[in-house]
């Protein structure tokens, strides 16, 4: 049966009190809405449809970089969830099976949630994902006889007696498609908040004698964010499950709370992950890596064997190929550092190729910038690059060369020769002794006057 899913992301989301549209704040460096659809991918669905509205070019441009094919649709005013649903039916027309809707607020539904969802469609025509709430304000109540669904009613709509009710609709779901356009079609606004209700299809449905079914999982897959704070625990949710998972697949974290993951962060089995370590997007370490304390990696892949830190920054192209040793105080931004190079201590390394058993000094810089634009440094293959040299970019540095420490190389080294790039140095017998008198000599006789 093939699925479609709609996610619904046009609220601006008040209660965050930001500019950002709210599916837009990150949790785990990635945005919210991304969340959303990760969990809508893992179903492989026909057609995946983001509802945008407010900050629609930013919400659009955000779920497009996750998954090119996904498919837009606008809301322009924002009349409720089920007005929201209304927007995607034309896209449906005709489409076969089963649709779910999602919002692009709530990261955390599981796949394997989903997937049960979708069985429970063979018994049900509605199926409802619920959950028992610790505190159920603000949600809508979920009226069950038995195993039935017979209504969902807002909290803004419900009796006392309703309002004691602790299932509530975490929002998600699932109906047969052509079902799911035909009843949003029937929805109306007479109730207290005046919107398109998209859970008054339960009612419907039950009106014509079909029936609804709820699903039941855990509070914590169906955390909406709504508020910085929820945002915020939200983030705590998320690294203590990325922790747990790491450990799981056999990386050493030695101190797990203090190590921040990314949503696509990959980290190879029997990796040592040291303290205070973050893991910004589009990070892989390889098997057997070792990442020590206080380093911030970002966009960069770390092979099998290469070793990190402490305190390195790993920006995006960072490419280090295996035995690569990378220490304190380094940066590297679009640099791709061939096998066993060693790059030890306080060094800058932008938009470079560095080739393999290289040893890059001590302070070494790549000028890589002019001031408008960027420029490349290729350094060859068991290159010995002096300590504090700065390699003035475009600058290319042949297989084997040396350059004296210190050294400003602003052009290009042939392979095997030493560059020397630096005043020659003079010694004057005598003089340091006697500079020195003459300067106590002249703070004396000011200390008089
Ligand atoms: C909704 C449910 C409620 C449920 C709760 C779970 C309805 C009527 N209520 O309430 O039963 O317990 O979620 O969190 O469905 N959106 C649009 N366009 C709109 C309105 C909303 O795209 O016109 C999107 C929002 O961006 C958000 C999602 O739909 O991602 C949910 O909207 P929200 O206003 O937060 O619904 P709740 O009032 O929380
Ligand atoms: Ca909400």
């Amino acid at each position: 049966m093939p699925v479609s899913v709609i996610i619904l992301a046009a609220g601006q989301g008040t209660r965050m009190n930001s500019d950002l549209p709210k599916v837009l704040h990150p949790v785990g460096a990635a945005p919210l809405l991304h969340h959303a659809m990760r969990a809508a991918q893992a179903l492989d669905p026909e057609r995946m449809i983001v509802v945008v509205g407010q900050g629609a070019d930013l919400v659009s441009k955000a779920a497009k970089a996750f998954d090119p094919e996904v498919e837009i649709v606008f809301q322009t005013e924002q009349r409720g969830t089920g007005h929201a649903v209304r927007q995607a039916a034309p896209l449906l027309v005709g489409a076969a099976g089963d649709t779910i809707v999602l919002y692009g607020d709530t990261p955390f539904v599981r796949p394997e949630t989903l997937s049960r969802l979708r069985q429970a469609r063979d018994r049900h025509a509605v199926v409802v994902l619920g959950f028992i709430a610790q505190d159920p304000d603000h949600y809508g109540r979920l009226l069950t006889t038995g195993d039935d669904l017979n209504r969902i009613v807002e909290h803004k709509d419900a009796s006392p007696e309703e309002r004691a009710i602790t299932l509530c609709n975490s929002g998600v779901i699932c109906a047969e498609t052509s079902l799911l356009l035909d009843l949003v079609q029937g929805l109306g606004t007479a109730n207290a908040a005046g919107e398109y209700y998209l859970t008054d299809i339960v009612g419907l449905a039950r009106d014509r004698g079909l029936s609804a079914g709820v699903v039941i999982c855990d509070e914590a897959e169906t955390l909406g964010i709504n508020t910085r704070a929820q945002l915020a625990r939200a983030e705590a949710a998320f690294q203590t499950a990325m922790r747990a998972d790491a450990l799981a697949n056999g990386v050493t974290l030695t101190a797990p709370d203090t190590v921040f993951f990314a949503l696509d962060t990959h980290i190879g089995r029997d990796a040592v992950i040291a303290p205070n370590v973050v893991f910004g997007p589009g990070v892989t370490v390889e098997s057997g890596a070792v990442i020590h304390a206080f380093c911030h990696l970002e966009g960069c892949h770390v092979s099998r064997g290469a070793s990190v830190g402490p305190f390195a920054r790993l920006r995006p192209g960072a490419e280090l190929a295996e035995d690569v040793h990378v220490g304190n105080f380094v940066e590297l931004k679009n640099a791709v550092l061939d096998e066993g190079v060693k790059v030890g201590h306080l060094t800058y390394l932008g938009d470079a190729h560095v080739g393999e058993h290289a040893n890059i000094g001590a302070g070494t810089v790549t000028c890589n910038f002019d001031g408008v634009t960027k420029h490349h440094t290729e350094i060859g293959a068991r290159t010995f690059i002096g300590s504090d040299t700065m390699l003035v970019a475009p600058v290319s540095i042949g297989a084997g060369a040396m350059t004296a420490a210190g050294s400003v190389i602003t052009a290009d080294v042939p392979a095997q020769a030493l560059a020397l790039a630096r005043a020659r140095q003079v010694n004057k017998p005598g003089l340091a002794a006697r500079l020195m008198e003459r300067l106590r000599t002249i703070k004396a006789a000011k200390g008089q006057g």
